[in-house]
């Protein structure tokens, strides 16, 4: 334990509380100091300008909302949590995003990387700060760590706080998205869903009692995902940055990249040779600042979508459904008429989220539901008890878009625009349509 408790001091949460050595060891190790230099939304910052939060702010606030969990079923029900569990259950919070790169989702789609599978490694691989102060704890500690992130500790309870439909990791990414967006909406009682939080053998339930705060969560986080992750926007921009990334890879591997604009921290992830040390030198900045390069670079497709991103410049968008999704291959031909490769300047991108399931052993990935212990200790499902759960629950919400250039919506001037004129009578309020 630390002489003294050490703060730090935070927007969502006020303060950190930081009491083990070890915690502070690991958040002063460059592994985890590193994700001060990667943003937690992305390319979110391109519609919501206060979307600048690092994935260092998160971590240490799911590992607040952690502490928080863990002192308050050590004081209020210290026969149903076993406090040497903590540490673990701290240490599981403050590393869970660790292996995150730059525009993670992005980035691991072009270059095959997975975040889960290295952030076990920086956990347990024997060459990371982060591994060495974890062994120092127990030689097996850093695998137990690393198997409360996998789902796979044998405490229920302990995994649940991490990682479930009501975890410390979303509650901490929805608040503090919604503070740094500026959306209220994706607001909720943080204080009271703790309070009424228990432990039993099996896992965590929720008192009664503070059913409505549970249920008030479960709605904002349904909000957030609508409003803020799907924003067609920020997909617009995603787009363009995988497009940007493909293109790179594509002029290298077909050894056409002008040597003078060579990425070189990129170059082990072209060539599929990368190591956890290649992996821990990239962060936004290394990939703003390669694509600042190419704003200069011969090719005009690599140029022209460097610029993009840079300068917000995003392909636009109209929703498509399974009844028009055949009329794709006639806009692309004439996005292609129009004097665009739509290989790169079209896209289809559908984005969907589950936003409350009740268990199903059927499913391939079944989820923790939530449950409610009645006075009596027995436990009632959530969506049995909240009609507004139960309206949106095992009900996938999102949409399919298609992404083009924003020239295509241009208002047709002459005959020569009239690729343009065909290409807008398949659209309707921001939707596809079929031509009568
Ligand atoms: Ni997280």
């Amino acid at each position: 334990m630390l002489p003294r408790e050490k703060v730090f001091r935070d927007p969502v949460h006020n303060y950190i509380h930081v009491r083990h050595q070890v915690i502070l060891d690991l958040i002063n190790t460059p592994e985890f100091q590193r994700l001060r230099r990667i943003k937690q939304l992305g390319v979110a910052n391109t519609v919501f300008q206060g979307a600048e939060h690092s994935r260092f702010t998160h971590s240490l606030g799911v590992y607040e909302i952690t502490r928080q969990i863990c002192d308050s079923f050590q004081t209020n029900y210290p026969d149903l949590w076993d406090d040497s569990e903590r540490l673990v259950a701290l240490c599981a919070a403050l590393l869970h995003d660790v292996g995150h790169g730059p525009y993670s989702h992005t980035f691991e789609h072009i270059f095959k990387t997975d975040h889960e599978a290295i952030t076990r490694r920086i956990l347990c691989d024997e060459s990371t700060n982060i591994n060495r102060i974890l062994r120092e704890v127990a030689p097996d500690f850093p695998q137990k760590v690393a198997s409360v992130i996998d789902h796979t500790y044998p405490n229920p309870q302990v995994v649940q706080m991490i990682s479930s439909q009501i975890d410390a990791d979303r509650m901490d990414y929805l608040l503090r998205d919604a503070y740094n967006t500026g959306t209220n909406y994706g607001l909720f009682d943080l204080t009271r869903i703790l309070r009424v939080m228990r432990p039993y053998p099996d896992g965590i339930a929720f008192d009664a009692n503070g059913m409505h705060a549970v249920e008030d969560y479960i709605v904002s986080r349904f909000q957030m995902y609508q409003q803020i992750y799907f924003h067609p926007v920020s997909r617009g921009m995603e787009v363009v940055l995988m497009h940007l990334l493909a293109r790179a890879k594509t002029l290298y591997e077909a050894g056409r990249f002008d040597a003078a604009y060579n990425p070189r921290l990129l170059i082990p992830f072209f060539e599929g040779t990368w190591t956890l040390k290649d992996y821990l030198k990239l962060d936004d900045g290394v990939l703003n600042t390669y694509f600042t390069y190419w704003l200069d670079y011969p090719d005009p497709i690599l140029k022209d979508f460097s610029d993009r991103f840079l300068s917000r410049r995003p392909l636009k968008s109209v929703t498509f459904t399974s009844d028009t999704e055949h009329l794709l291959p006639d806009l692309k031909a004439l996005v292609a008429e129009a004097g665009f490769d739509p290989e790169y300047y079209t896209a289809e991108n559908d984005s969907f989220d589950l936003p409350y399931d009740a268990y199903d052993p059927s499913s391939a990935n079944p989820k923790t539901q939530i449950e409610i212990m009645q006075l009596d200790g027995s436990l009632e499902e959530l969506s049995t008890l909240s009609p507004l759960v139960a309206a949106i629950s095992g009900r996938m919400t999102g949409d399919k878009r298609f992404y083009f250039p924003k020239t295509m919506l241009q208002p047709a001037s002459d005959d020569a625009d009239s690729t343009y004129q065909q290409f807008q009578h398949y659209l309707l309020n921001g939707a596809l349509i079929n031509l009568r």
